[in-house]
């Protein structure tokens, strides 16, 4: 057969009456016939949601047609009532030219079956219950959802990465109640489109929460920076081109405001922030100071380019391990931890020191507000300048930052890390390895 199914399937929407009914079924049933499903065709279960989004799947990669006609079909084949008591095979392949004829009868009538059930099934992580310290695994639960029609102007994005951040800990508190998709960003690919200026390919920034699948209405979608190399990972917009590195940038030189020669300190300093942090004072020309939980992040750190780096676990005190790092003392300090270490840190201030309190992760589990050394005297005494921080704060000078940041990333100035979680379905365990400090630079789920 010369005609291939996209083309007649292309002339059945087009033009209804010029449908050839026969040659559609004839194509569409080899196709099915032909295709390589393995044990999955015979053990399809229509009514099993699951089941149904594998067997799209399946379909998808064996046909090579495209995702709206396997979809409609799929769709029209669980449609059928007498599928749901059939599961061996010569069934499902009656079952299979049923459907295939009704498709047709339904295309002539120019009835989209994808407009009456929409096939996508979005996947979303919500959180149980409020986290009493640590998250834990059960905390979360995963849920399905199919999404509807799309109106005018929406758009349909698939995600392909999913950023886990320690804010979600703290943020999750007063943001979210049981039940809710939690929130958090994604680099996300149009699969569908009513809006000409989000085309079908077209990869976007989102803020759409835990989710595989999401219809937008195109605000709050931010493009990729048009110069994006082909050969860096689009990943990067959510770490070192993304979020985290805007607050490594704008946080140091905005409120820390290094000058050559000073002597900054980061903690968390082979995290996404941290890392960028301490590249970005070499950048500027200072002698940068990190500390991590493992010694295998030590040795990232020194490949990095940082000065100076302690394991803040195993050290003795770290009082001895911020003088050692730096008799001089300390003249920026890009804060990520609070809590004890804070207390240390403040202790080896110079005067006129700059404090830039970016995060506490060392309190985020707290239930109790924990007390320690009052800062005050310290403050006073060395003159001290200490600012918190949120990087939104700079939104209006986003491009600005991103500009610069992917151009010290294209350059190899700035080197990037990122830990790979693949699966949405360890979308927690990813999240939860995050805060145990499992990630060198920045934690990443893939889909
Ligand atoms: N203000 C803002 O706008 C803004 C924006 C982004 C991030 N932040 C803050 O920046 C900090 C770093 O965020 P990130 O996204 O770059 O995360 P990250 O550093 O990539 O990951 C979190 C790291 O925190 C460390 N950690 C966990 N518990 C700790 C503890 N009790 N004491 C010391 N370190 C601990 C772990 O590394 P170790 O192995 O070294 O322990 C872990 O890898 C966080 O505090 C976050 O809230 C603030």
């Amino acid at each position: 057969m010369s005609t291939t199914y996209n083309q007649v399937y292309a002339r059945a929407v087009g033009n209804p009456t010029a449908v050839d009914v026969d040659a559609l079924c004839v194509l569409v049933g080899g196709i099915l016939d032909n295709l390589d499903l393995g044990e999955k065709r015979f053990t399809v279960d229509p009514g099993n949601i699951q089941t149904r989004t594998a067997t799209t799947q399946t379909l998808l990669q064996h046909s090579q047609l495209g995702q709206k006609p396997v979809l409609d079909m799929w769709n029209f084949l669980c449609l059928r009532k007498e599928f749901e008591s059939h599961k061996d095979g010569v069934a499902m392949q009656s079952g299979h030219r049923q459907g295939v004829y009704f498709l047709c009868i339904l295309l002539t009538l120019e009835i989209s079956i994808y407009q009456v059930v929409n096939m996508v099934v979005a996947k979303s992580w919500t959180m149980v219950r409020h986290f009493e310290g640590a998250p834990k695994l059960d905390d979360f639960k995963l849920i399905e959802k199919e999404l509807p029609p799309l109106k005018d102007g929406e758009v349909l994005l698939e995600s392909e990465f999913l950023s886990v951040d320690p804010y979600m800990r703290p943020y999750s508190k007063n943001a979210l109640k049981g039940g809710d998709v939690i929130m958090g960003s994604q680099v996300a690919r149009v699969i569908e489109s009513k809006n000409p200026d989000f085309p079908v390919g077209g990869y976007y920034v989102a803020y759409a929460g835990w989710t595989t699948h999401f219809i937008s209405d195109a605000k709050g979608l931010n493009a990729l920076p048009s110069n994006w190399p082909d050969h860096l990972p689009k990943s990067l917009a959510l770490g070192a081109v993304g979020m985290p590195g805007l607050t490594a940038y704008f946080g140091l030189l905005e409120i820390c405001k290094p000058k050559e020669g000073d002597v900054v300190l980061v903690n968390c300093a082979a995290g996404a922030v941290g890392s960028l942090v301490g590249q970005i004072a070499k950048i500027k020309g200072c002698k940068a100071v990190g500390s991590a939980g493992t010694d295998d992040k030590l040795t990232f750190l020194k490949e990095i380019g940082f000065d100076e780096v302690f394991n803040y676990k195993t050290v003795s005190s770290l009082a001895e391990a911020l003088k050692k790092a730096s008799p001089e003392g300390y003249d920026c300090y890009f804060e990520n931890v609070g809590g004890k270490f804070a207390d240390a840190a403040m202790q080896q201030m110079n005067d006129f020191g700059r404090i830039a309190v970016c995060g506490a992760i060392s309190m985020y589990n707290d239930s109790v507000p924990s007390t320690g050394p009052y800062i005050q005297p310290y403050i006073l005494f060395k003159q001290l300048c200490m600012e918190g921080f949120l990087v939104t704060r700079w939104q209006k000078q986003f491009p600005e930052g991103q500009k610069q940041l992917l151009q010290w990333v294209t350059e190899g100035k700035l080197k990037f890390h990122e830990h790979i979680t693949n699966g949405f379905e360890n979308m927690p365990a990813g999240f939860i390895g995050m805060l145990n400090g499992e990630n060198t630079g920045k934690a990443i789920i893939k889909v």
